[in-house]
């Protein structure tokens, strides 16, 4: 037992994925069970934290849940302390929350936080460490952008969803001799679209590292015209042509990145069956990716980011980021783990197998 280590908070920020729950269970346990300290959850992030919303974990809360996807906590992905958006009579104004969330951890005594979030979540967890607070990040994300770990939990539940729905839509778009376009998610990083692509035989794949162009995804659905009479195109919510921007579907001052993409798989759509007169049809999977129960190998590697993120604390190693590095769980400071955002490398072995299988990616 950890005589120091006595009210540990945590919460969970940024866009939930599967897996958020079997983190929780695996800080929560073991520190109730063997360090005899308490677990407070922060309700919906760090706005939560802002806002003083907090309540102390009981060991039913944390029973039941490895399976389970979203999260108990709740999260957000507004509410970013040190650029807190604040509803006032003339509109929202931004402002430093941090001191608001600095009273609420001392109030409620806490010793140390771990916060679970992707790189938002990650930046936050830096600047709070940074004032002094014993903060442990742990990564995820579906979109599998954090360059410190080599894969976040939630990315391979997302890969089976996006995967399964590919061998949907093949199905019926050979029926139809149709081409059909699937977006995904993945905002700069095209994990996602390129892993599910591959283990779905899409035959194009565009992703945010590629800039592609019209005429090259034209040409590459023109031509099996005249044998498979169908194809799929799998396309990142964040992919763009080379001539073009990124689609922004939305913007919103109160979120962490303000961006919310979508709608870049309708204009390809459009594109191809203006260019090479195949009817063709878009699928946008959406939250679908995020939601449910998260696989057995999210479910493991949440356990051991959880169950690491509490040993790193409870040897009194703060400002650091649990990460899986080979085979191994491994801590790295939260000030690298900021540094870059992990992209698919245009010279990825990913990538040349999927060209060596016939895949474009319109370049
Ligand atoms: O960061 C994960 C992610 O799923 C992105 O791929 C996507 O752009 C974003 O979250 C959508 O977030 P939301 O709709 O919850 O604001």
């Amino acid at each position: 037992m950890n005589s120091k280590l006595k009210r540990i908070g945590i919460l969970t920020g940024g866009g939930d994925c599967p897996g958020l729950n079997a983190v929780i269970r695996s800080v929560a346990k073991p520190a109730m069970l063997y360090e005899g300290a308490s677990v407070i959850g922060i309700l919906d992030g760090f706005e939560g934290m802002v806002e003083g919303r907090m309540r102390e974990l009981t060991h039913l809360d944390v029973s039941g849940i490895v399976n389970l996807g979203g999260t108990i906590l709740g999260t957000s992905n507004k509410g970013d302390p040190f650029h807190y958006p604040e509803e006032g009579t003339d509109g929202i104004r931004i402002v430093d929350a941090s001191h608001r969330a600095l009273k609420h951890y001392a109030d409620w005594g806490l010793d140390a936080l771990v916060a679970i979030g992707g790189d938002g979540s990650m930046n936050i967890a830096y600047k709070f460490s940074q004032l002094g607070l014993h903060v442990v990040g742990v990564p995820k994300t579906i979109d599998n952008d954090l360059e410190a770990t080599d894969v976040t939990f939630g990315y391979d539940s997302a890969l089976h969803v996006a995967t399964e729905a590919i061998d949907r839509l093949q199905t019926t778009a050979s029926a139809h001799h149709r081409v059909i376009v699937v977006e995904v998610m993945g905002r700069y990083a095209g994990w996602i679209a390129l892993g599910a692509g591959l283990a779905g035989g899409a035959d194009v794949i565009l992703i945010p590292e590629i800039p592609f162009s019209w005429d090259r995804v034209c040409e590459a659905v023109a031509q099996r015209k005249w044998g498979a009479k169908f194809s799929i195109v799998c396309v990142s919510e964040g992919a763009r042509p080379e001539d073009g921007k990124i689609v922004v579907k939305e913007s919103d001052v109160k979120r962490t990145d303000p961006v919310r993409l979508g709608g870049i798989g309708e204009l390809v759509a459009n594109r191809i069956q203006e260019k090479t007169g195949i009817e063709t049809r878009v699928t946008v999977l959406g939250h679908v990716q995020r939601g449910g129960s998260p696989t057995a190998y999210d479910r493991i590697l949440a356990s051991r980011f959880g169950a690491m993120a509490l040993q790193t604390l409870t040897r009194g190693e703060f400002g650091c980021m649990v990460s899986l590095q080979g085979r191994d769980i491994v801590t790295v400071p939260l000030k690298d783990a900021i540094a870059r955002q992990r992209l698919v490398p245009r010279d990825s072995q990913l990538i040349s197998t999927a060209r060596a299988v016939g895949v474009s990616f319109g370049d």
